[in-house]
């Protein structure tokens, strides 16, 4: 099990790097970075790289095709890391947060186009990282812990209801974007962001659909197009085969405890 959990920075925090709340529980896969999973964590953005996967790109066949795993983390991934640290030279503030703790000032970023580039690429960035992290090679996925299988029951009614509001959420998002599960006042609730907003972006996504993410996926094209061409609701639904819900649990357990 490996996974990447956060927690939602208190609003009143936002300025203050030593409020992140950004666990990892369990085995990591070594960094490119070759930093411990804690240090990887508490590591300044600007120096948070891109990371090995914690699985090889053949792993999630059939649901998600070697080629599309290659291409999604190597390039597409690659490139929100480099376009951040780029963007983030000559702003020693920013670039000392953690990545997580990142994601909640970017709405305080004066210069709009500096706000935007972080917006796409902080955000790519940790989400990207997040997503390979809540996914497992399929004899692995496993089943929600006894908590969040509770939480999901008496939230949307059982788990095939939960699955058809996130599956909604996914198909609803038009263009490219991500669907979450996050837990935001200690409640379920399924939402749904953007380009690369995420639901730790204070002052970016409507405060309603903030919270701390423990499941999410990504819908956009380059996620699913190789193989599944336009049928995002066919990708959406293989892809429950290789959620990894011993994370997904855990990131459930670190964001209520
Ligand atoms: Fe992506």
């Amino acid at each position: 099990m490996s996974a990447m959990c956060a927690r939602m920075p208190l609003m009143e925090n936002q300025n203050t790097c030593d409020r992140r709340h950004f666990m990892k529980i369990g085995a990591l896969a070594a960094t490119a970075a070759a930093l411990p999973a804690g240090a990887r964590a508490a590591a300044p953005a600007a120096e948070h790289g891109l990371a090995d996967l914690p699985y090889a790109y053949d792993a999630l066949e059939p649901s998600i095709d070697t080629k599309t795993m290659e291409i999604h983390h190597s390039r597409h991934h690659a490139a929100y890391v480099n376009n951040m640290k780029s963007a983030l030279e000559g702003h020693a503030g920013l670039a000392s947060l953690s990545l997580l703790a990142l994601q909640s000032v970017i709405s305080s970023v004066e210069d709009p186009s500096l706000q935007t580039t972080l917006r796409n690429n902080a955000g790519g960035h940790w989400n990207h990282e997040f997503f390979w992290n809540i996914m497992t090679p399929p004899d692995r996925s496993g089943s929600p812990g006894d908590a969040l299988g509770t939480a999901i029951h008496d939230t949307f009614g059982g788990m095939e209801e939960f699955k058809k509001a996130f599956a909604a959420a996914g198909a609803g998002r038009f263009g490219s974007g991500w669907a979450w599960l996050i837990v935001r006042d200690g409640k379920l609730k399924v939402t749904s962001t953007p380009n690369q907003d995420n639901p730790l972006m204070t002052g970016i996504v409507p405060e309603e659909e903030t919270g701390t993410p423990i499941l999410g996926i990504d819908v956009w094209e380059h996620a699913y197009y190789l193989h599944y061409q336009n049928r995002r609701g066919d990708y959406m639904d293989a892809w429950w085969n290789v959620v990894d819900w011993a994370s997904v649990s855990a990131c459930y357990d670190s964001a209520v405890s």
